[in-house]
């Protein structure tokens, strides 16, 4: 596996490949687990079905753009070493690393900013996080030049806003959303579940219960929106040391708010287990009846 940390090393690279090569690119802040590999696993296995030249490409870096004044970039947790080790052992060819001042000149003062679908759900509490999220992710599809990149369903708005980014910008680039990976009490994998103490990861199962009882009452009920998210709500209230930071039932499309019930949904949410913020979603859609031909 390749490493690089520089910027112009990287172009180099780049230009040093064939004009056929595939370029499958997996962008992390490192902290890497399950749910990462299991995006770095589909790449290298699309990568190994191609017939010509494939390289899977991770690159890794805490985007301080991305966080708010009072976010939790300080305490966000780094492995580089465990990292390089795990995309070693899952194939990366290669990983690019670099360091902050590689990535942003001192007065870089140029963004990318999506302004519809971020400005709901994690946007509301989060107003810089999604420009942050375009500017890297553009400046990571300029430097690498990916033909597929891979994203994960765990954060579904951000899937959206990447996808509106590629067609507005028009980036010649497939991107693929990988499912929710979680551990095997439910929660959904975090690198930030490292910040839980013992007694908030005890009570953070409480995101992944909220929504499988949810889903029940969307599965078997008559239902409107209002009411599920009540539920929802009273649901996570039961977590004692958790703080609700939104609550929400939309179209997966736009993202907007429902007032009725309709076909697919999705019910987004976010609390906070002190200063740490876990996210979980559910993507339904109405069970098809049975045809008659097949009674
Ligand atoms: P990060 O949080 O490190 O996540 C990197 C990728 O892994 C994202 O596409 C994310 O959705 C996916 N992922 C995280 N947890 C997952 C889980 N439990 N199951 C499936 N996929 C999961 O998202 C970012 O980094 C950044 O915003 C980034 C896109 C790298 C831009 O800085």
């Amino acid at each position: 596996m390749k490493i690089i940390q520089q910027t112009e090393t990287l172009q180099k690279w780049v230009q040093q490949q064939g004009a056929n090569t595939l370029r499958l690119l997996v962008p992390t802040m490192g902290g890497l687990h399950q749910g990462h590999l299991s995006l770095i696993d589909l790449a290298r296995q699309k990568a190994d079905q191609e017939q010509r030249e494939a390289q899977v490409v991770v690159s890794l870096f805490v985007n301080p753009t991305q966080f708010g004044p009072n976010e939790d970039l300080d305490a966000y947790p780094q492995s580089l070493q465990r990292d390089q080790e795990l995309c070693e052992q899952h194939g990366v060819d290669l990983l690019f690393a670099p360091s902050p001042d590689q990535m942003y000149a001192h007065d870089a003062s140029i963004k990318v900013s999506e302004s519809l679908l971020s400005s709901v759900l994690c946007g509301q509490s989060r107003p810089v996080h999604f420009d942050g999220v375009c500017t890297i992710v553009s400046k990571l599809f300029n430097l690498i030049q990916p033909q597929v990149a891979f994203f994960g369903e765990k954060d579904f708005q951000q899937v959206a806003v990447i996808r509106r980014l590629v067609r507005d910008l028009n980036y010649p680039i497939e991107i693929i959303a990988g499912p929710i990976v979680r551990e095997p009490d439910g929660l959904a994998m975090s690198t930030r579940n490292l910040n839980l103490n013992p007694q908030q990861r005890q009570q953070a199962v409480v995101l992944r219960q909220s929504l499988l009882q949810a889903k029940q009452t969307l599965d078997h009920d008559q239902w409107s929106p209002q009411p599920i998210k009540e539920q929802v709500r009273e649901h996570l209230a039961s977590a004692s040391l958790g703080r609700i930071d939104y609550v929400e039932m939309v179209d997966p499309q736009t993202l907007q708010n429902l007032e009725q019930a309709q076909s697919s949904i999705l019910i987004a949410i976010a609390v906070y287990f002190g200063n740490t913020r876990l996210i979980d979603n559910l993507y339904w859609k109405q069970p098809t009846a049975p045809s008659h031909e097949n009674l």
